[in-house]
């Protein structure tokens, strides 16, 4: 007897269908699955085997033939237990499954029958959907992120035996239900505040400017100075969550397998800040199994590197590109995946070993070769891919008393932030840019024309600061962002004086000064 079971398989965060067929013939008994899969499909044999039997079914004594097709996809993961699983049920009248082109199944099974949980669930469910189906079944611990997929019957369960009941209609299982658009419309919480911070006016305002333009960020800065402080309270100023980003970060966590327990839909902008020993393929992705690395779990937030000069160099190489293109591609056996990596990027570091270089009132120790090696390894991969750059001052002590203490709180500077993506979304309307940091070539001409004087301005401190031809691009993207912050149409004088302002370590005198 013949069974047909639907199920999903994903490559990157796209979901695929498969469907599993399930034959069941006389002969000497054997368990066969075939169609490109990998050894977690395989060993999925010896799982369902037990799965059954320790539920109390029979594992037919014949010859058992499981076939996952399209055959040229690959099949990874345990996900396909479940839809084997039933498809062997099935094809011994042991359970029966009505309508059953419009039900897919996909979960791990443990020996003794009970449904594991699975990773990419979200981006399998949106699969269902568009390809028709009406009803999911989903481990347990899967159902709150199945059940964000409108127009899909989502039913967590448990174990086989929980299943069977259900399908046998002998006793439903109730289906999952969430309020998807509560939770984007929740209270933000406020743990990392800017009103927090005293003084810094300058730094804040450059991080406003890289909340407002999406710019990346690097702040040098002596121990102490806030810099950790100051980036932790990034997020609290980026623009809200949209629906559609929600469930792009949803489905690269959910994929990653990093989803936290219980959560459906991801509703605040991920702030990520892996540790100086992180590896390369745990930050921009890859690995033997591929799965997205740290910048694109921070995709649509924050990626934060403390301590930049601890991470190793070739660690910092493998970033440059995928701060550049918003995506990472990750090369594979025979086939290659990519993922959105579309984040403000931050860094911070001292100035030099002992931390003091350049501060007003602590003496550096450090000889000039160190300062210029230690120099060196900040500014080496990644400074040229950065548009705003920052010395973090020690604040005076009157910045902690300075009008009573209080200092703006981040609801409001997220406000005008709001803003001013707002004017860059309309500006740029159906040409898939977001933000003014996205501008290349020659979109940077048409969208951050000069008049006569700023022109000259900038031309002036190109020669002057000994700039690069990108840093040039650089300063015209920020420059954009600071009249848009005004509300202006044109770039004018004071807008690119600022943005020249922001180039503190590309200038050829930073470590000489
Ligand atoms: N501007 C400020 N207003 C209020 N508190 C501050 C300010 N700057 C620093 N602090 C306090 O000092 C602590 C240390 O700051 P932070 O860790 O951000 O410094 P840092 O620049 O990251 O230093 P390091 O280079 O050693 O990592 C903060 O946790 C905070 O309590
Ligand atoms: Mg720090
Ligand atoms: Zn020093």
């Amino acid at each position: 007897m013949l069974s047909k079971i639907h199920s999903f398989s994903l490559h990157g965060i796209t979901g695929f269908d498969i469907e599993i067929e399930v034959d069941i013939s006389r002969g000497i008994p054997a368990f066969e699955i075939v169609g490109l899969a990998d050894m977690a499909v395989r060993e999925s044999k010896e799982r369902v085997r037990a799965a059954i039997r320790n539920t109390g079914f029979e594992f037919p004594l014949r010859r058992v033939t499981v076939n996952l097709a399209p055959a040229f996809v690959r099949k990874e993961g345990s996900s396909f237990d479940l839809p084997i699983a039933v498809g062997i049920l099935h094809a011994t009248g042991q359970v029966q499954i009505p309508e059953r082109g419009r039900i897919g199944f996909l979960g791990e099974l443990s020996l003794d029958g009970a449904l594991k949980p699975v990773n990419g669930v979200l981006p399998m469910a949106l699969r269902a959907r568009a390809s028709g189906f009406a009803e999911l079944v989903v481990p347990f611990e899967n159902a709150l992120e199945a059940a964000v997929v409108e127009g899909l019957d989502v039913f967590p369960v448990r174990g086989l035996a929980e299943l069977a009941l259900h399908l046998n209609g002998e006793r439903r299982v109730p289906r999952a239900d969430v309020d998807t658009r509560g939770l984007l419309t929740a209270e933000r919480s406020t743990l990392f505040d800017f009103s927090d911070v005293k003084g810094q006016e300058k730094a804040k305002r450059a991080l406003e400017i890289a909340a407002s333009g999406g710019h990346h960020c690097m702040m040098i800065g002596p121990p102490g100075s806030g810099k950790t402080m100051l980036a932790k309270r990034l997020p609290s100023i980026l623009p809200s969550l949209t629906y559609d980003e929600s469930v792009e970060i949803t489905m690269i966590h959910s994929v990653a397998g990093t989803l936290p327990p219980g959560v459906s839909l991801v509703s605040t902008r991920p702030f990520r800040n892996p540790l100086s020993n992180a590896s390369a393929a745990s930050l921009s992705g890859g690995g033997k199994l591929p799965k997205p690395g740290e910048i694109s779990l921070a995709h649509n937030g924050v990626l934060f590197l403390d301590e930049l000069p601890e991470f190793g160099l070739h660690v910092l190489d493998a970033l440059r590109q995928p701060l550049e293109d918003g995506c990472v591609t990750v090369s594979r056996v025979n086939s290659k995946v990519t993922y959105p990596a579309r984040t403000t990027f931050i860094c911070a570091a001292n100035p030099c070993k002992c931390g003091y270089y350049r501060d007003s009132r602590r003496a550096c120790t450090c000889t000039p070769t160190e300062i210029k090696n230690y120099f060196g390894r900040i500014s080496g991969p990644l400074l040229d891919r950065i548009d705003i750059q920052i010395e973090v001052r020690l604040p005076e002590y009157s910045a902690f008393y300075q009008g009573g203490g209080a200092s703006e709180g981040s609801d409001a500077i997220r406000e005008r932030v709001e803003n001013t993506r707002r004017v860059q979304k309309e500006r740029y309307a159906g040409m898939k840019i977001y933000s003014n940091a996205q501008l290349e070539g020659r979109l940077i001409e048409r969208f951050c024309a000069l008049d006569g004087g700023s022109r000259e301005m900038l031309r002036q401190a190109y020669e002057k600061l000994a700039l690069s031809a990108r840093a040039h691009g650089r300063i015209l993207k920020v420059a954009r962002t600071i009249a848009d912050m005004e509300g202006s149409d044109a770039i004018r004088e004071d807008h690119i004086a600022e943005a020249i302002g922001y180039r503190s370590f590309d200038r050829g005198d930073w470590y000489t000064a």
